[in-house]
């Protein structure tokens, strides 16, 4: 499902849990949890709201997510507290036996629908005529199952924002050059970051089935899709400096799907698992702007009363479909999973299993 069609689709939700007090919903979520033990298991992103993060077995960043899944054998359904593509991942990792759930299928990610499996299979054809054999194509785990498998059937990987660095190094062991999907943001603060010059890279553009580069071909060695996130572009230079003018001596830590510019003026940058844990680490009084999306922020601004913590932004950016998961989504999941109903069930096909799996597993082996 599109984000376009998030924004009218309903989520099927019946009307009754819509009137239930706020209460009511969590004796009942507690009771199924309590009920169906270790049968059940509910892992959630760090941008889930606490409302569903409360009832969370595991919380983590995607590849500790995705290493989750994989690990766990127990449960029979895992009710996935986080967006399309993480349950999908789930799916793949799981074992036939075991059902992944998304409370709301809306749930999507704009950044993974700025490329889907037939924008790929023709860049890559085209992107073949300039460029021959010489690509190995990587996509961030922010992508459909189908493009995962693409990218599993062409000897390439899936990379998390926490593992990209090792996953491009890795990346050119292989080939002479990188396709990154759907992430240029990402894939061009993490090349540059080990030492490809922003000259090298250049960007397929999806839409109009271009290569934007002006210089000459045989110098490119990274080709970034044209994707981005709506969260993260949100965050800009004039945010830093505002920031840096009004508290001085603030460390600015932002995720790396911000863009170069935001990423390169910024003291720190890294998955959510790594802005948890360096502002854990943080002697007390420190000052911090954080460049991430807002349900996180605003947990870690209530978990460290003794540090001065701000948005970058201060106009707060949730991410619209993390949010699409609440209490009464939760409920009705679980609720049905009681029931002994597959609703929402979230089912990659084998076939492009087969190939998807590849790809993850060159990440998790190397994670
Ligand atoms: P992390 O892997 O850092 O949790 O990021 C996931 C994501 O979607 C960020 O927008
Ligand atoms: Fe997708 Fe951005 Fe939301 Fe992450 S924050 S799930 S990349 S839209």
């Amino acid at each position: 499902m599109s984000i376009l069609d998030t924004l009218t689709v309903p989520s099927g939700l019946p009307e009754r849990y819509k009137q239930l007090p706020i209460e009511e919903m969590k004796t009942q979520i507690s009771t199924i949890k309590k009920v169906m033990g270790d049968r059940l298991y509910l892992p959630a992103h760090h941008y889930q709201k606490d409302e569903v993060v409360q009832f969370a077995d595991d919380t983590g960043d995607s590849l500790q997510l995705a290493q989750l899944a994989a690990q766990n054998k127990q449960a029979e359904t895992i009710v996935f507290c986080g967006v399309h593509f993480m349950a999908e991942t789930a799916d793949i990792l799981t074992e036939d036996n075991q059902t992944v759930i998304l409370p709301d299928m809306r749930a999507g990610c704009s950044m993974a629908d700025m490329a889907d499996i037939y924008q790929t299979e023709r860049a890559w054809k085209q992107l073949k005529t300039l460029f021959g054999n010489t690509m190995l194509p990587l996509t961030y785990v922010n992508s459909t199952a189908a493009i995962k498998s693409f990218v599993g059937k062409h000897g390439g990987a899936t990379v998390t924002s926490s593992n990209a660095m090792a996953m491009v190094d890795w990346a050119f062991t292989q080939k002479e050059r990188i396709l990154f999907l759907p992430d240029q943001h990402l894939g061009r603060n993490t090349a540059y970051e080990l030492g490809v010059s922003l000259e090298a890279m250049a960007v397929w553009d999806p839409i109009n089935d271009t290569l934007e580069y002006e210089g000459n071909y045989d110098d490119v060695k990274v080709i970034l899709w044209k994707g981005h996130c709506s969260v993260h572009e949100k965050f800009t230079l004039e945010n830093i400096s505002d920031i840096r003018r009004k508290h001085p001596g603030i460390n600015v830590i932002v995720h790396p799907e911000c863009s170069y510019e935001v990423v390169e003026q910024s003291d720190f940058s890294g998955s959510t698992k790594m802005i948890i844990e360096t502002i854990e680490q943080a002697s007390q009084g420190s000052k911090w702007a954080i460049g991430t999306e807002m349900n996180l922020v605003n947990r870690i601004i209530q978990q460290h009363p003794d540090k001065e913590i701000v948005s970058l932004n201060p106009n707060m950016c949730p991410c619209l479909t993390m949010n699409r998961i609440d209490l009464p989504h939760l409920l009705w999941a679980l609720e049905e999973v009681l029931d002994g109903r597959k609703t929402n069930q979230i089912k990659v096909d084998r076939d492009t299993s087969l190939y998807a799996i590849k790809a993850l597993d060159r990440m998790l082996e190397r994670a």
